[in-house]
């Protein structure tokens, strides 16, 4: 035996340091031993009075190695003796190492359409889109809401909560969405998720199987891909025009889709707004074919110009609309709270399905946005970053117009970016490599699209986080670094 797992050293240790017993040293070696073959499966160990005698240590150290390895299945042990199991066999092992690899191999190829996502870099912030202005957060009367919460509901809301979010909240968001954004529900129907994302997985997990066809805007939100591309849906892109999601007359036939996504009030990126006569023949074709639109209205609540244009959800009754909103801009990323407004009668039959789905939580917080909205600190807070917003864009889109005149902009009716189109001898990825560099962050156009054209050159760049005496400086910047890229180009020719 000694030949097969080698002798025991008194004085061994670990890697920290510390001292190995012997019995460790024998688990480990004749663990080794059955792993690597050396000990095939079937074979007899000795009797613990032989291997002690043989390795120079007492048997009790055998009986308590071998009992170790009886425990973890390494070794039977009966009134015969003990022997290898066949589980560990090596051909067993090799098996497992050749399902390990083509498990591998597979997971790479479910990933595989996030590989060519260049990652963002770090610290990179002005003009990057998404972030609500963070300096300008309510935080004493955020504060107070926590510390009511705190002191009405402890400690039963350090328990589980319910799995579809605190009524207080649900009822909250309910009666905001009535007003303000036209949304036909009660809180029955509101499920409080952790952002739009979540709520994105959701649907997909609640409405669709694997293979399903899931339309999407093109170019479109790369979050809602990133959810149908785990949920292994089939992603068919559908261009977006000045009215927004366009939908060829066949594509209902050739390609019949469970989900469609889409974001009515202003298109992310582009920044359409889609138009009424779309709103209607997409909800009348999705009844028809059994299919479910999901509304992002992700920046809705910064309505810029004109009359609040209303949700898609709310223009006529029972709309097979699941309406997703999230707390990200309105509040602060980081709360991590979105929500999901679901069709009357999908919330009657998925209640039980989300009991084992969801597991609620973030009580505290919950309540105390509850209370926030109640107390009407919301509203206000929404109405002083409207105010704000409308300054900031407006600085955006004079430095544009002097900078990068003559500018094709985009939206800009609802939210914290605009869209600028670029000249097609300015690639939008090696200018956004460039302003990454000078901490930055706009970005390319390009990236949002699964087949990107001509058209979707450009850069998508945000206001809601960068002060509008900072705006200035940071468009020239881009457009200098735009300038040297067209000379570099020129040069090459
Ligand atoms: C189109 C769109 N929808 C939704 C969201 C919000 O996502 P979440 O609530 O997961 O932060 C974003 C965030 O950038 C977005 O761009």
């Amino acid at each position: 035996m000694i030949e097969i797992i080698g002798p025991l050293a008194h004085d061994a240790v670990t890697s920290a340091g510390k001292p190995l017993s012997l019995q460790r040293q024998l688990i480990e070696r004749l663990q080794q031993a059955i792993l690597g073959g050396r000990l095939p499966a079937g074979a007899w160990l000795p009797s613990s009075r032989l291997l002690a005698a043989e390795l120079g240590v007492s048997r009790n150290t055998v009986v308590i190695a071998y009992d170790h390895l009886v425990a973890e299945g390494y070794v039977l042990a009966d009134r015969k003796g003990t022997r290898v199991t066949s589980l560990s066999s090596p051909a067993a092992h090799a098996d497992a190492q050749q399902e390990a690899a083509a498990s591998e191999v597979a997971y790479a190829a479910r990933l595989e359409p996030f590989a060519a996502i260049r990652p963002q870099r770090e610290g990179a912030s002005l003009l990057m889109p998404g972030t609500p202005a963070l300096d300008r957060f309510p935080l004493a009367a955020w504060r107070r809401s926590l510390e009511r919460a705190m002191e009405h509901a402890l400690p039963h809301a350090l328990g589980y909560g319910p799995a579809a979010g605190e009524p207080a909240l649900r009822d909250a968001i309910a009666a905001h969405l009535r007003i303000a954004r036209g949304v036909r529900c009660d809180g029955s129907q509101v499920v409080i998720t952790e952002g739009a994302q979540e709520s994105l997985n959701l649907c997909v997990r609640l409405l669709t199987n694997p293979g399903d066809i899931a339309w999407v805007e093109e170019p479109g939100y790369r979050g809602a891909k990133a959810s149908f591309n785990l949920g292994d849906l089939k992603t068919v892109p559908m261009r977006v025009d000045p009215e927004g999601i366009a939908v060829p007359p066949d594509a209902w036939r050739v390609n019949p889709p469970k989900l469609i996504y889409t974001s009515p009030a202003h298109q992310y990126p582009t920044g359409a707004v889609l138009s009424v006569a779309r709103r209607l023949e997409l909800i009348a074709q999705a009844r028809r074919a059994g299919a479910w639109l999901i509304e992002d209205d992700y920046d809705g609540e910064f309505r810029h110009t004109g009359e609040p244009i209303a949700s898609m959800q709310g223009l006529v009754a029972d709309a097979p609309v699941l309406y997703v909103g999230s707390f990200s801009k309105t509040m602060f990323p980081a709360l991590r709270i979105g929500f999901v407004v679901l069709p009357r009668s999908m919330a009657a039959h998925t209640r039980v399905a989300l009991q084992e789905m969801l597991r609620g939580g973030h009580r505290l917080d919950q309540l105390a946005l509850a209370h926030f909205i109640e107390a009407g600190e919301f509203g206000r807070h929404l109405g002083r970053m409207r105010r704000l917003y409308r300054e900031r864009q407006q600085a955006l889109r004079e430095a544009l117009g002097v900078h990068f005149a003559p500018a094709q902009i985009l939206g800009g009716h609802c939210g914290m970016h605009l869209t600028l189109r670029l000249p097609r001898h300015i690639a939008d990825r090696a200018l956004v490599e460039r302003a990454e560099a000078q901490r930055l962050a706009p970005r390319a156009l390009s990236s949002f699209a699964l087949q990107p054209s001509d058209e979707d050159n450009g850069l998508v760049i945000g206001y809601g986080n960068t002060p509008a005496e900072q705006i200035a400086a940071a468009v020239s910047q881009l457009a200098d670094m735009a300038r040297e890229l067209a000379a570099q180009r020129k040069s090459k020719r």
